[in-house]
């Protein structure tokens, strides 16, 4: 898998606990028409149970300057939940869910399937809104390190 060049993204959610995310590589556009996008998300991560009872998620796709916020969501540096979000600039989107200022681009998504595969939960999410930032560089990952690209 590390052969593989990736975008890197934050994935978000909102539950009545509050905020929580993760760093994922493993987002795939599935269809335009209606707009259609994956997630595989560890079924180990700690954050599993709530994207499933949100139904709701957001795809932040980094900038090339945003190593810092993947470091931080991707457990890096033992920061949990909320604690990830003193990490860049966040703000409630369209359907309240935690929004990126600076991202390439934002999908939020509304979850329409989830299936278990392996140790992951593909998440497949129905775009309902899309922020678009920022043309400009993007961070990648290729061979366990971050490029910009
Ligand atoms: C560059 C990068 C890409 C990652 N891609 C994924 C991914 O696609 N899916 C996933 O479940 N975890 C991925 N991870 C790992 C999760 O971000 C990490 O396990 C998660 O933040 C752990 O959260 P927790 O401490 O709340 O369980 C990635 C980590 C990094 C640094």
């Amino acid at each position: 898998m590390s052969r593989l060049v990736a975008a890197v993204h934050v994935v978000t959610t909102r539950t009545s606990e509050g905020r929580t995310g993760f760093t994922a590589t493993a987002v795939v556009s599935v269809s335009d028409s209606p707009p259609t996008l994956l997630v595989c998300l560890n079924r180990r991560n700690h954050s599993a149970p709530a994207f499933r009872r949100a139904g709701v998620f957001a795809v932040n796709m980094l900038a090339g300057d945003q190593q810092p916020v993947a470091l931080g969501f991707g457990g890096r540096n033992d920061l949990a939940g909320e604690q990830r979000f003193a990490i860049g600039h966040w703000h409630e989107g369209h359907l309240g869910i935690p929004v990126l200022a600076g991202a390439v681009v934002v999908f939020e998504c509304r979850l329409v399937e989830a299936r278990t595969i392996a140790t992951h939960d593909v998440l497949v999410g129905r775009v309902e809104a899309v922020t678009l930032g920022r043309d400009g560089p993007r961070l990648a990952y290729l061979g366990r390190e971050f490029l910009v690209v």
